[in-house]
């Protein structure tokens, strides 16, 4: 298949063009700064949405989309202008894929695979299992995500296959939260955040590659995928799990009010969550490689230890 991946360079979609262009398809990653490919596979093509340019050439012949293009949803504070920017660069970059297809003249992809984010289902005091079926939250994350999966749903009326992956916590060595909680935890300085109640719905970076590769060509599935993994856990259980595969104890929490105080409205992504489960994928039979947390966090751990000791921090998988 010929793939175009928007946002296609970040912790997510490095690994994933990787293993596409492992199992032999044609990437073109449409990046606001392109570089130079060490593949034969994987093409690299300027794109700046919302403005149109010749990357849109690229989707007349391809098979599939992928979008994960977006600002970091937590890497700084949510100030109104940097709220605008979340919506922004999501709702920009989907309409402009969304355009590109429209205009195709003969020939359009089968499938628009688009990221979105668990957060979707808003925060959840209870307990409560929440599938793909459960209505969004009203929280800014919550708003973000639905218009996200409504720009994206846009490609549906132009007979295109639309999955939005509502991805959970993804856990790798090399990025997002677990890059962070590790040195402290090494210390024996971790420890829950906030109450340590609240549900964290997690996935195996590895795992969220293998349920993408997955949902490209797994005709029936369409529409809302949760990316998570079938056993979210509490915040208590995270924090107690991750200290016993470093072998260190992890009772230092960290107070919800400090984190509230120095991340101002960001904190609730860490301090509220959702137990979500992923119906629509265990339904069409893909199997988990790491279901279970212990497991995932065992396999990034002794990855990250291997890679140390042979000193090849630099690999991604
Ligand atoms: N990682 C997680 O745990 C997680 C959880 C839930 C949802 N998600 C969602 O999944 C997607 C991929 O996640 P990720 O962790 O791989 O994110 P990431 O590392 O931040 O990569 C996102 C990519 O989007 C592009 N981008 C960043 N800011 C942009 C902007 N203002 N306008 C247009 N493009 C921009 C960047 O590509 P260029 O700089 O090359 O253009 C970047 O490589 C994101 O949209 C994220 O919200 C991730």
């Amino acid at each position: 298949m010929k793939i175009i991946v928007a946002g296609g360079t970040g912790f997510i979609g490095r690994p994933l063009c990787e293993a596409l262009a492992g199992a032999g398809h044609d990437l073109v990653v449409l990046s606001r700064s392109p570089r130079s490919s060490a593949s034969v596979r994987i093409r690299y093509a300027p794109w700046q949405p919302p403005a149109a340019g010749e990357w849109a050439l690229e989707v007349r012949d391809a098979d599939a989309i992928i979008n994960l293009a977006g600002e970091p949803l937590v890497a700084r504070r949510w100030t109104p202008t940097q709220k605008a920017r979340i919506i922004s660069s999501r709702l920009e970059a989907t309409r402009a894929l969304v355009e590109a297809v429209r205009s195709s003249p003969s020939r359009r992809p089968r499938v628009l695979l688009n990221a979105s984010a668990v957060g979707y289902y808003g925060p959840q005091e209870d307990e409560r299992a929440l599938d793909e079926t459960t209505p969004n939250g009203q929280d800014f994350l919550a708003q973000t995500c639905r218009q996200w999966e409504q720009a994206a749903g846009a490609a549906e009326s132009l007979g295109v296959r639309v999955v939005r992956i509502r991805i959970g916590l993804v856990l790798a060595k090399d990025g997002g939260a677990l890059k962070i909680m590790l040195p402290p935890f090494r210390m024996g300085l971790g420890g829950p955040l906030g109450s340590g109640r609240q549900w964290l719905s997690w996935i195996h970076r590895r795992d969220l590659i293998r349920l993408i590769g997955w949902a490209l060509e797994e005709e029936r599935c369409a529409g809302a995928v949760n990316g998570t993994a079938p056993n979210p856990v509490s915040m208590s259980e995270f924090a107690r799990t991750l200290g016993q595969t470093v072998k260190r104890p992890a009772v230092m929490p960290v107070p919800g009010w400090v984190l509230r105080a120095v991340l101002g409205e960001m904190s609730q992504v860490l301090l509220t969550g959702q137990r979500v489960i992923p119906k629509a994928a265990l339904t069409f039979g893909f199997q988990f490689d790491y279901p279970l947390l212990p497991d995932a966090f065992a396999d990034c751990v002794k990855k990250c230890q291997t890679l140390f000791a042979r000193g090849k921090v630099s690999d991604t998988f």
